[in-house]
């Protein structure tokens, strides 16, 4: 009789969950306005880097929780490469977000809103919280494979250091897009209580993004007194939305997590558009190999 496949679902296509840490370095003379789509659609992407290392620092939290309520050894290490991605796209966002510091962008304020969020959420059970992480890793693994998919949305102004952070981080939110759905199935199966954890906490994911991501964009462009400028707005709808916008017809990655049998990469394969964008987007030199104990032989 065959053995069951006991490898993850990301395993099986073939992917590696990996730890890399580029050396990617953010000097003054990177164009302020780095992104050709204008002030509007350069704050948009700049207040999803303000964002990321509070709600990544989240992720790893509650990902970190549930590790010791895995059984299976692929699974616990997947988990842990997830885990010290996100603490790499953390530190490396960090350090972008210290030259919009330098700039003289209100950072600090514009991470309160998230803050505030957090905050809120940090009274609800980690189960919760963990359904919350996993609705958002979904959406930003979409991010992802828009990002990789479709170049010309991170068009840039000449100058490639601020979209070479985006493409890396994009890579491995594709990567690593089951990772935590996966460890939280394996913790709390597919019934109706996992299912009702998932539902509402992609409703609390769709609340946070969608209050939090405007007031940041808004705060950014006050700083470059265009806040009230309607044609940057319209500029960064029509990015987003329009005929040819980035999020065109992306509505159904909600409708799809919405199925009881939703799962990430039966969803959506992008298993070759990984493969096929790895050799122009990763530096072998930046993996850095797992080198602690199996977790059966840490005690
Ligand atoms: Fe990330
Ligand atoms: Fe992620």
């Amino acid at each position: 009789m065959s053995q069951p496949d006991m490898r993850t679902t990301t395993q099986q296509r073939g992917i590696s969950v990996t730890l890399r840490r580029p050396d990617f370095k953010y000097d003054a003379d990177v164009p302020r306005m780095w992104h050709s789509g204008g002030a509007a659609v350069t704050a948009f992407w700049n207040a999803l880097s303000i964002g990321a290392p509070l709600l990544e620092a989240e992720f790893i939290k509650d990902a970190a929780r549930l590790e010791g309520e895995l059984q299976s050894e692929d699974q616990i290490r997947e988990l842990r490469s997830f885990i010290r991605q996100e603490g790499a796209h953390a530190n490396l966002h960090r350090r972008f977000n210290d030259l919009l510091v330098e700039w003289g962008y209100p950072v600090q304020a514009c991470e309160a809103p998230v803050r505030r969020a957090l905050k809120l959420l940090s009274h609800t059970s980690s189960t919760f919280r963990c359904a919350t992480a996993l609705s958002g890793e979904h959406f930003i693994g979409e991010i992802g494979d828009i990002v990789l998919g479709r170049p010309e949305v991170l068009e840039t102004v000449g100058d490639s250091r601020v979209t070479r952070l985006w493409l890396w981080h994009s890579y491995e939110e594709v990567e690593h897009k089951a990772a935590l759905f996966d460890a939280f199935t394996a913790v709390h199966g597919t019934g109706v209580r996992a299912y009702l954890y998932r539902v509402t906490g992609l409703g609390t994911a769709i609340v946070v993004l969608s209050v939090t991501i405007p007031i940041t964009v808004a705060r950014l462009l006050h700083h470059d007194d265009k806040a009230g400028d309607v044609r940057e707005w319209i500029r960064l709808g029509r990015y987003l939305f329009g005929t040819q916008g980035a999020l065109r017809k992306r509505s159904r990655a909600i409708v799809q997590f919405l199925r009881p049998g939703f799962q990430p990469w039966d969803y959506l394969d992008n298993s070759a558009l990984l493969a096929e964008r790895r050799g122009d987007l990763i530096d072998p030199n930046w993996e850095v190999p797992d080198t602690r104990p199996r977790p059966q032989d840490a005690t």
